[in-house]
């Protein structure tokens, strides 16, 4: 029985915490990892949201009610959004107290008001700054955080080098009016729980970009945004479409504030043109991954969060460079455990670059945001939307899991007698990767063996022979080679059953046309209970 003095105790110990739990998501920084208050990792798995073309309203209001785009935001997997927005909005009195009827009306799309109408009929008469502030609302009510960006400050389709709002001094790029529309961005959700972080400036770009004047613009713009509303995580962009940091290992950043600070990291495949379609896939993704640490990897290890904000591929799935690309993005993301946000939400715009109603294959969502467009790639994110490792997840000392970047899974080990197979990286055992080159099951004697070409791999408990050293060869290093015999080597890869074998290693280099992701596998750390 539990005296009434103690039973009072409980209750208001029980009221503080529910209290936290909805106050709930302030963030701060710790090294390189992004962590909630009380210092726990907390993984940014996002998805953007674009609220910044013609008609400055939040897309998909006319295919689903608001409340069900959230939902479903959430369910299925996400937990934050990076909702665009143009500066304008915040600038022009007159833009943002036009109703979401009258933008509409000003861009002649008439059957868009019907829908939103009969779809939210809540917003379709709201002044287009209060619409937004429902979207970050219902977005806050079903438990998802969000990072205002600022996209552009003209509203409309973003980016090209010439579209005057690349750069501080473009045509709709005044540094200025910047501020000032940070400032009262900021300031409006001051205190709006679920708005943990802004982007203050997307993809910087175009023929003005300096150095000279990021460091100028930026800490004051990071400055701003911190005096009105010092809660938020402040993230920047940096050069060439978000591509290149690579300055900041010259020159540190001085801000009167810490444990804020995050930069962004665009990563799509077009950056490469067409390397990854025409190029070995192996020589292409050790490439392209060396630059991307040297542009802005290497930031990882200077302390700083890095967030992918911007990554995505056409959905449909049948254009071989982005294939080829994500297989190799999915290892990167997996292997540094990044805070990411896909490109895009919805599967359609009202308005896009003048085409009413134009479908977006980079959309999760389909046309009209009913479902899923692509299942089998939501599964595999699903991966990566929870945190392998980084601090308070858990006792467990760091380990090995094997991942396949191609599906998503890692290697998995039922029982002895099963056969190895893909499986949830959450079922992963406890792999290491000793000095030996020894793949083998942390504090047993057992360790991963080739058994022949096109055989299974098998677990066994010698392990100092050949066919039980693993090396990591092929410009990705992602493919895993051991010796079965004098004169020929093989590479672990998954038959049509997700069953791991071996076969002959696949287009080590030269080969152009040849896809080798089935035999793509990384050792990524975990601490995952
Ligand atoms: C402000 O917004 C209104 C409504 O969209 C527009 O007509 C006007 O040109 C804008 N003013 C400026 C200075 O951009
Ligand atoms: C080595 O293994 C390969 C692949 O199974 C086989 O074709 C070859 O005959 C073997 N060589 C020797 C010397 O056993
Ligand atoms: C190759 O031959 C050497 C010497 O005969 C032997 O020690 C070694 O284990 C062999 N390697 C494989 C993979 O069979």
């Amino acid at each position: 029985m539990i005296p009434m003095v103690a039973k009072r105790a409980v209750t208001v110990l029980l009221y503080v915490t529910v209290l936290q739990s909805v106050k709930g998501f302030l963030l701060h920084t710790n090294d390189r990892w992004i962590v909630s208050e009380s210092g726990k990792r907390v993984k940014l798995a996002c998805v953007n949201w674009v609220s910044h073309l013609d008609g400055a309203v939040a897309e998909g209001l006319n295919q689903q009610p608001l409340d069900m785009i959230s939902k479903r935001i959430k369910s299925m997997g996400f937990n934050c959004v990076r909702l665009t927005w143009p500066l304008f909005l915040l600038t022009n009195h007159s833009l943002a107290s036009l109703t979401v009827r009258n933008s509409f009306q000003n861009l002649a799309l008439l059957q868009s008001i019907n829908a939103v109408q009969a779809i939210n009929p809540s917003i379709i008469d709201l002044p287009l700054i209060k619409a937004y502030q429902e979207v970050v609302k219902s977005l806050g009510e079903n438990d998802v955080m969000v990072i205002l960006d600022n996209h552009v400050s003209q509203p409309g389709w973003c980016c090209s080098n010439t579209d005057g709002n690349g750069f501080f001094g473009d045509q709709y790029f005044d540094p200025d009016l910047w501020i000032t529309g940070l400032t009262n961005m900021a300031t409006l959700f001051r205190g709006v729980s679920n708005v943990v972080g802004m982007s203050l400036r997307n993809e910087l770009r175009g023929p003005k970009q300096n150095v000279n004047q990021w460091y100028r613009y930026m800490p004051k713009g990071a400055e701003a945004v911190h005096a009105a509303n010092p809660e938020v995580l402040v993230i920047l962009s940096g050069l060439n479409f978000d591509t290149d940091l690579s300055f900041m290992k010259e020159e540190a950043l001085k801000l009167s504030f810490n444990g804020k600070l995050v930069l962004e990291l665009h990563w799509y495949s077009f950056s490469e043109g067409k390397a990854w379609a025409s190029g070995n896939a192996n020589q292409v993704c050790g490439e392209v991954t060396g630059n991307v640490m040297r542009r802005a990897g290497f930031l990882l290890g200077q302390g700083f969060p890095l967030f992918v904000s911007e990554f995505g591929l056409d959905l449909r799935g049948s254009d071989a460079n982005d294939n080829t690309y994500l297989n190799c993005f999915m290892a990167f993301a997996a292997q540094f455990d990044l805070d990411w946000a896909l490109w895009t939400l919805g599967g359609s715009y009202y308005i896009r670059q003048g085409v009413v109603g134009m479908n977006e294959y980079y959309g999760i969502l389909n046309s009209d945001w009913s479902e899923v467009r692509n299942p089998s790639f939501l599964q595999r994110i699903s991966a990566i939307q929870i945190p392998f490792q980084g601090p308070g997840l858990s006792e467990a000392k760091p380990y090995k899991v094997i991942f396949h970047p191609l599906t998503g899974l890692c290697i998995i080990r039922k029982s002895l007698v099963e056969a190895l197979r893909l499986g949830p990286c959450s079922d992963s055992d406890q792999w290491e990767y000793t000095d030996q080159s020894t793949v083998s099951i942390k504090g047993t004697y057992f360790c991963l063996q080739a058994e022949g070409e096109g055989k299974q791999a098998k677990i066994g408990n010698i392990c100092s022979a050949p066919n039980s050293r693993w090396e990591m060869i092929s410009d990705s290093k992602m493919h895993l080679s051991a010796q079965i015999n004098n004169s020929s080597g093989v590479c672990l890869d998954v038959d049509t059953n997700n069953i791991i074998v071996t076969n002959t290693c696949k287009c080590l280099t030269k080969d152009n046309t040849c896809e080798p992701a089935s035999q793509w596998f990384k050792l990524v750390d975990s601490t995952r209970n």
